[in-house]
């Protein structure tokens, strides 16, 4: 039987690499894939330092999904394939909302054409887990981690929510949007549950 995909969104300092990090140390997850996207491939380094520079926007998009692209064939198609269920840390709804914010002011609708661009080849997940919440109280949770990037700032963490939020609005039966506003231990039992019941069937 073929495995499930289940992939896990938000915007910066959401607490999603949090929970992730601590569903690979979970009994009940054992056995499964767990990756995440930039990929730790060479087309995920060239990814990152595309983040880290002043590169073209576009390019920056193109770089993502040749990284997306090489992730399926090379480890989500085969896995899913054999039977194992994946769980991916940002997938392409991460493409959508952050490109689309990125992208706003080159095209009228960027999140539809980000979309577009992966019809046909992408394989979509079986469950989208949304980390839902205010860029305010997300950005204030990075502080340690500095002015990391152009990503974490609130102006644009706003679109990329609405983006995200639009995604979701938009295909209700894919996604789950979790309230990640809460303390950690919730936060986590929440997300737990949801996906324990995608893929046993169980609460
Ligand atoms: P990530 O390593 O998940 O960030 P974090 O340090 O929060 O764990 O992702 C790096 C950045 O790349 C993050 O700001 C989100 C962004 N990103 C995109 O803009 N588009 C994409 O398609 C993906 C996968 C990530």
């Amino acid at each position: 039987m073929r495995g499930k995909l289940i992939t896990l969104e938000g915007i910066d300092g959401s607490g999603k690499s949090t929970v992730c990090q601590l569903m690979k140390n979970e009994k009940r997850f054992s056995g499964h894939v767990f990756t995440r996207e930039p990929t730790t491939s060479w087309i995920g380094d060239a990814v990152n330092r595309a983040l880290r520079s002043d590169t073209d926007l576009i390019a920056e998009l193109m770089l993502f999904l040749a990284d997306h692209a090489d992730h399926i064939s090379r480890l989500i198609r085969p896995s899913l394939e054999s039977g194992s269920n994946v769980i991916s840390d940002r997938y392409s709804a991460s493409r959508c909302a952050y490109q689309g914010a990125t992208l706003a002011g080159l095209f009228d609708e960027p999140l539809d054409w980000i979309r577009s661009l992966h019809k046909g080849w992408t394989i979509e997940p079986d469950l989208i887990v949304l980390f839902d919440i205010d860029p305010l109280v997300a950005v204030k949770r990075c502080g340690e981690r500095g002015e990391r990037s152009k990503f974490e700032k609130i102006e644009f963490l706003k679109k990329v929510r609405s983006n995200y939020l639009r995604l979701a609005a938009d295909e209700p039966s894919r996604f789950v949007v979790i309230n990640a506003d809460r303390p950690l231990d919730e936060v986590k039992e929440d997300v737990f549950r949801t996906i324990a019941h995608a893929i046993e069937g169980q609460e």
